[in-house]
């Protein structure tokens, strides 16, 4: 399987739903205005200044319930959070969970530190840092154009406010000129990503690469719900240990993207279904499980279609029994055996609002009666057994590992950010 940079971006476009919507909307007009500054400012890398405008808030969107689970993990004093969104941390945990994005070049990386700073281009990084700033000033104006009639009042409100703003002299004449070509003004200000005017982001990524992009999508489930970035998480750790073990590296790698998109269509899912404390009735059931259609269409819309037929069946079972296709076994192959299989068990050892986390061990006898029953195969469950007997990872759900999986060896500065307010 090839991923390109396009396949993410489109995949970063389609999570701009509910909760997401301005989030999404706001880093697409950061992305698109900054890489044409920074294009007609002579950067040479200006590529890179668009995924860094694109990902330039992803610490914000993450950052109080990190904080949270950072908090609960070493330190007491969980009232102090709440002052925590009006203090200047997200660049830094922007800057963290880029960083590893490793083809991308340093200088636009570290510029993400900058984006609320005071303008300068006294270094390289802090000019691309007032290239996203400037952008993200733009982009609130552009929030306020809901039709055409609003141009006549916020394009020239805004023209005002960049003159206005002490900063270097050749970034706001680069972005005046921006503002007055007419030509692709709308495109600037819409939602869409203008692949044929902007840059079309046809480049392969090595399978790693792709992993830390799916990883941040995975991570932005977050803000919405903790509990199925969890999940997802922790579904993606066991996928890839028994494809690893049952396929090879690489495979296990694939299987590793699969776990963390597997539910990405929960998005979606009406919260008061998704987080209710207690059995669904059957007709939110229904709602529920239009996740898996939500899940398909979000990674075909991003040209997936490979990762939408790997992950598009973890609810269908061997017997025929399970949706959204009622698929049998002559139809699922060992990649769509592994996630549902990791999928059913993840489940069982995660608490959930209504019930505690069952022992790895109960959950294993519980999997084993679907197998009996035809519903889960049976070599894949031996084979997660063995695992998980003798690795304790896989016997819970650990929120370190989790920390640990998103942020590397970046964990120990993320924790030393975070300190200060706790201490
Ligand atoms: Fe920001
Ligand atoms: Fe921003
Ligand atoms: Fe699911
Ligand atoms: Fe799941």
């Amino acid at each position: 399987m090839r991923f390109t940079l396009k396949n993410f971006i489109l995949l970063f476009k389609e999570i701009g739903y509910n909760e997401y919507r301005d989030f999404v909307l706001h880093s697409i007009h950061v992305a698109k205005f900054s890489y044409l500054l920074a294009k007609e400012l002579g950067i040479p890398n200006y590529d890179d200044v668009f995924i860094v405008g694109l990902f330039h808030d992803i610490g914000f969107i993450t950052l109080n319930e990190l904080l949270k689970l950072i908090n609960s993990l070493n330190y007491g004093d969980l009232t102090k959070i709440e002052h925590l969104e009006n203090i200047d941390t997200h660049p830094k945990i922007s800057y963290y969970l880029i960083k590893n994005i490793t083809f991308l070049e340093k200088d636009a990386v570290e510029a993400v530190k900058y984006h609320h700073s005071e303008f300068s281009d006294k270094t390289k990084e802090r000019f691309i840092g007032s290239i996203i700033k400037l952008s993200d000033i733009i982009s609130w104006y552009f929030f306020k154009i809901k039709n055409f009639e609003d141009y006549a009042e916020v394009i020239p409100s805004l023209w005002q406010k960049i003159e206005k703003i002490k900063m270097p002299e050749n970034i706001k004449k680069v972005s005046l000129n921006i503002l007055k070509n007419y030509k692709i003004i709308d495109k600037l200000v819409d939602n869409k990503l203008h692949f044929e005017t902007f840059k079309d982001f046809s480049v392969n990524l090595s399978l790693r690469e792709s992993i830390n992009f799916t990883k941040i999508i995975a991570l932005l489930q977050e803000i919405r719900s903790p509990t199925t970035k969890d999940h997802v998480f922790f579904v993606s750790k066991v996928s890839q240990k028994l494809g690893e073990y049952i396929l090879g590296k690489a495979d296990g790698m694939i299987l590793k993207m699969g776990g963390y998109l597997h539910d990405l269509g929960k998005l979606k899912t009406p919260l008061k279904i998704l987080h209710k404390p207690g059995p669904l009735s059957e007709i939110e059931q229904l709602i529920m499980k239009k996740h898996i259609i939500d899940t398909i269409d979000m990674l075909n819309n991003s040209n997936f279609e490979n990762l939408a037929i790997l992950c598009g069946a973890h609810h269908e079972r061997l017997d025929g029994s399970g949706y959204p296709f009622g698929l049998t076994d002559e139809y699922l192959n060992v990649y769509n055996r592994i996630i549902a299989i990791a999928d059913y068990y993840s489940a069982l050892v995660e608490p959930r609002p209504y019930r505690e986390a069952l022992p790895y061990k109960k959950a294993l006898l519980i999997l084993k009666k679907e197998v009996d029953n035809g519903k889960l195969d049976n070599k894949i469950f031996y084979n997660l057994k063995n695992l998980a007997e003798s690795d304790e990872s896989l016997q819970k759900i650990s929120y370190i590992d989790v920390l640990e999986d998103i942020f590397g060896d970046n964990l120990k500065n993320i924790f030393s950010i975070t300190k200060k307010f706790f201490d």
